[in-house]
């Protein structure tokens, strides 16, 4: 495995190298190179470096490009550079010859990770993420954590990260008295037919939830009940603790069964709920108070920020412990940190929770800082994403008023993408109906991940079923035929083997700038991943699939006007392409079936 540098870093460091041969005074100045329209690259770093020496930034810059080896003129027999202009008031269009992208492109296909590199210095991150409530529906809200955070993962392990798995769900809480009583008085009401369904699971787990919500609100002795149960859950009493666990497994047998639908894998060991930081509450307490980072408010635990007031300007602290000895969301969060530091190494903890929440992170983070459990080695953060509109651009609920339940949606793009697939075929491929199923939810699910992925998770964006099955445009369903498209081309070619690149070709335009863009998939990777930002990496992937229409348009490539070898090189291209989006595609965690 060898990773390969891009054209784009190879430049930049020839600018470099003749920048400081021509202007030894300049020092290490940085050329700011950068794609182009104009040419295939920009270096506008002379204008700067003219102020500073006081020079003429056209003159700097012919300094700079008689330093530069150019195909014309050069000893190199594999020059990169074919040719480079000053322009403007100075900058340098540099134009790549035709061998070097090919080449280039033919030392990525050589690698399993298509020449990506590692990352320099990986580290150990938990990933807080996929974490829905027990006993509790999940909603459209809980698709935007397990999508993202499930590419975050890919992403990151793919750079070379060591990455651990946290779902973080709730599990814990005074409402368990409530279901817990309840389930004692009606021993029956979790029992089903199925062990493994999950709809059952769930739709048990709901009327239970009503019912004991309607006993609780109207029965005073009932409530009474409950309250005591509350009190031997965390005292630990046996009986009660078992029928705890009985609502977790519950719930994780349908968490798991609609995890399995949107395609994600969740791990048991992984899911480590409230309840797992219990044994740490009074010690995390403890040592904050002891530190004298939280202090004692009407008898309850607090930690206070000068610049988190409400709304009439009085401090909101953030509270970790309760005047009646209860701990809530922030001691639970407070230990957990402990442990993904303390226990299990983690130099970087990632959450991946709704914006909401941002005043809960940033008081429980600034707390961890001045204790020191958080520090310049340790850092934390919130990866917050937006709501999930409706149509109408108000946060997505039923006609009813209700939040939309998340297998109900999944269902629908399920259905809708499996009636595109099936129009599709009819017209050319002769699929069977299990077929079309199971592309069906491939394509519906990678529609709604990819809806979801390709906005900025800090954005709210619309669910809007329509437009995600779409087949044209900024669509999952776009870059999956583009995918099978080429899949298809390269069926029809036979090759047993790989096509080989042919470097000595001359490259057509759209060859030359779909190339260009493959050759920018590493360090696009590198940015997704250093700023955790898939939605740069959809970005990526759409304009790959766009150029490559475009290649697809004006370069036949069965029957290539220049014969064999270009057959073969267009095909090569046609591959690397293929093997670009598929990889791109499954660090989003969307399928790419091989015929559509
Ligand atoms: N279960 C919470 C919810 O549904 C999200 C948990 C986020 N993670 C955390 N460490 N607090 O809102």
């Amino acid at each position: 495995m060898a990773s390969v540098l891009s054209l784009a870093a190879t430049v930049h460091q020839r600018v470099a190298d003749a920048l400081s041969a021509a202007l030894p005074e300049a020092g290490s100045a940085d050329p700011l190179l950068r794609r182009s329209d104009r040419a295939d690259f920009q270096a506008n770093g002379m204008l700067a470096l003219a102020k500073q020496l006081k020079g003429n930034p056209r003159e700097l810059a012919a300094k700079v490009v008689a330093h530069l080896p150019v195909a014309a003129t050069s000893a190199d027999p594999d020059p990169v550079i074919a040719d480079i202009e000053v322009s403007g008031p100075g900058f340098l269009n540099i134009t790549i010859a035709d061998s070097a992208i090919t080449a280039t492109l033919a030392a990525r296909a050589a690698d399993d990770r298509l020449g990506v590199p590692f990352a320099q210095a990986p580290g150990t991150t938990v990933i807080d993420y996929a974490q829905p409530n027990v006993a509790k529906e999940m909603h459209v809200g809980h698709l935007r954590s397990a999508v993202i955070g499930d590419a975050v993962v890919r992403i990151l392990e793919f750079a070379g990260e060591q990455v651990i798995r946290r779902h973080h769900i709730g599990d814990w809480g005074t409402q368990f008295g409530m279901l817990i009583q309840y389930l004692i008085e009606h021993p029956h009401e979790l029992d089903h037919k199925d062990a493994s369904s999950g709809e059952e699971a769930m739709s048990n787990l709901n009327r239970l939830y009503k019912a004991a919500r309607v006993l609780f609100d109207s029965d005073a002795e009932f409530k009474e009940r409950s309250r005591r149960r509350v009190v031997d859950l965390q005292a630990g009493d046996e009986e009660t603790i078992a029928l705890w666990r009985k609502f977790v497994d519950e719930s994780k047998i349908y968490f798991y069964s609609v995890f399995d639908k949107l395609d994600i894998e969740i791990h048991d060991p992984d899911v480590v709920g409230e309840s797992g930081y219990n044994d740490m509450l009074a010690e995390t307490c403890r040592l904050l108070e002891e530190s004298g980072v939280a202090v004692r408010s009407e008898g309850a635990l607090c930690v206070f920020f000068d610049d988190i007031k409400g709304p009439e300007g009085n401090p909101v602290p953030l509270i970790v412990q309760k005047s009646d000895g209860g701990f809530g969301y922030a001691a639970t969060d407070l230990s957990a940190i402990r442990d993904r530091v303390q226990h299990l190494k983690a130099d970087t903890l990632l959450y991946v929770v709704d914006a909401r929440q941002s005043l809960h992170f940033k008081m429980v983070f600034e707390t961890a800082r001045r204790i020191g459990w958080l520090n310049d080695q340790v850092h934390a953060a919130q990866l917050a994403f937006g709501t999930v509109l409706g149509k109408d651009g108000k946060p997505f609920k039923t006609r009813a008023g209700e939040t939309v339940r998340l297998e109900d949606l999944l269902d629908e793009a399920t259905e809708r993408a499996a009636a595109v697939v099936r129009e599709k075929s009819e017209k050319k491929l002769s699929l069977t109906e299990e077929d079309i199923l199971e592309r069906g939810a491939q394509v519906g699910v990678g529609a709604v991940k990819y809806a979801d992925l390709s906005t900025s998770a800090s954005r709210d964006y619309k669910f809007d079923l329509d437009q995600m099955v779409s087949l044209n445009g900024d669509t999952s369903v776009y870059l999956q035929y583009a995918y099978a498209r080429i899949k298809s081309i390269l069926r029809l070619a036979r090759e047993d083997q790989r096509p080989l690149a042919h470097p000595e070709l001359p490259l057509a335009p759209a060859e030359r700038a779909l190339g260009l863009h493959l050759d920018q998939f590493g360090e696009t990777l590198r940015e997704v991943a250093t700023g955790y930002e898939p939605h740069k990496l959809a970005g990526y992937l759409y304009q790959l699939a766009s150029l490559y229409t475009t290649f697809y348009d004006q370069c036949p490539v069965l029957k290539a006007e220049g014969g064999p070898s270009q057959v073969e090189n267009r095909l090569f291209l046609c591959d690397i392409t293929a093997r670009t989006l598929g990889q791109g595609m499954s660090l989003l965690g969307i399928r790419t079936p091989e015929r559509l």
